[in-house]
């Protein structure tokens, strides 16, 4: 059963139905369209809806890690050249679709994957579609900065190097760090082990490694949770900067994080799905404007949540 279509007409002050199967607003692929702006009611107009190309359709997403469902039925667009946050409680399932955009659950030997997601109007789990060149177009930052334990410069090159790229090494490390914004502070040390910088700086190496091999996206999964509010504002201020070039998804637990940052917000929630059974699976409730989802949600869960009612 499918609810969704339903609940997506629902003004506002109705209560939202909580049972199985109800996804308050998710995204809808209309035919003809790449992907199908927000239309819930109170949603702001979405005037860049026209600027902006659909990267990923995420459509009918659920992932189970053996047979425990964790996510389930999500569908939205990621939109070229924006900022996405993906925010919620813990273990609602934000990282585990994070992963999906880039094939990393592959990786997971009990995590299996339903839906479809598309990357530019193909299949991105198609039979012929490379996972390991998904992950060189699709390149991904952790929450811990986890640089090689090698040198600056070998961090920068190992990616180019694996992937035999016919670059300029020099340049490719000048310039993804200049991007990353590190290269006045390293220039000087290239040589040096890539564990003697401060946390903030590795992880801007991080990003810096994950520009060297020409990415088109970068997802993020909560990148500044071990870093300082000074080393933060960097992160952030960077991913502005990043956001001409690149599409960014990022994780946060950080909601004034999500707020600065990002462009479009997708809240999630992990609810009991019945009075019998206690299981939670991750869902989305909502994902619009992020002006729009932080002052006037559609949904009282979204709202709840960010004003610190739960969570
Ligand atoms: N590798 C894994 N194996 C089994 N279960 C997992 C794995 N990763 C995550 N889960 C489960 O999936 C659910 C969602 O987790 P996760 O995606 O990490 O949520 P979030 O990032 O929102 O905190 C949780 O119940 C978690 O325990
Ligand atoms: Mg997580």
């Amino acid at each position: 059963m499918d609810q969704r279509t339903s609940t997506q007409s629902q003004p506002t002050t109705q209560p939202i139905r909580l049972e199985t199967g109800t996804a308050a607003r998710t995204e809808q692929p209309t035919a003809g369209s790449a992907w199908s702006k927000d239309t819930g009611a109170g949603a702001a107009p979405d005037r860049s809806a026209t600027r902006h190309d659909v990267v990923f359709q995420a459509r009918d997403v659920s992932v189970h890690y053996g047979s425990a469902p964790a996510l389930v039925n999500v569908s939205l667009a990621i939109r070229q050249r924006e900022i996405t946050a993906f925010i919620g409680p813990s273990g609602c399932g934000k990282s585990t679709f994070l992963r999906c955009f880039n094939r990393t659950n592959d990786l997971i030997p009990s995590a299996r994957i339903t839906g479809q997601i598309d990357y530019h109007h193909q299949n991105l789990y198609a039979k012929d579609v490379d996972a390991v060149e998904v992950r060189r177009r699709i390149g991904m930052v952790f929450q811990k900065p986890n640089p090689f334990p090698k040198s600056i410069y070998d961090n920068l090159t190992f990616g180019p190097k694996v992937n035999r790229m016919k670059v300029d090494f020099d340049e490719v490390v000048e310039t993804s760090l200049r991007r990353a914004a590190l290269w006045d502070e390293v220039k000087g040390k290239l040589k040096q082990n890539a564990y003697s910088l401060s946390g903030g700086q590795q992880q801007r190496l991080c990003i810096a490694r994950a520009l060297t091999v020409d990415p088109e996206v970068i997802l993020m999964d909560e990148p500044c949770s071990a870093l300082d509010p000074i080393a933060t504002a960097h992160i952030e201020d960077l991913m502005r900067e990043l956001e001409h070039d690149y599409t960014i998804i990022i994780v946060t637990h950080n909601m004034q994080q999500a707020a600065r940052v990002s462009d479009r917000t997708a809240f999630f929630t992990a609810e009991v799905e019945s009075e019998n059974d206690d299981r939670r699976f991750g869902r989305l409730v909502e994902i619009g404007d992020t002006s729009m989802i932080f002052s006037n949600p559609n949904d009282r869960r979204t709202e709840d949540y960010i004003s610190g009612r739960f969570g």
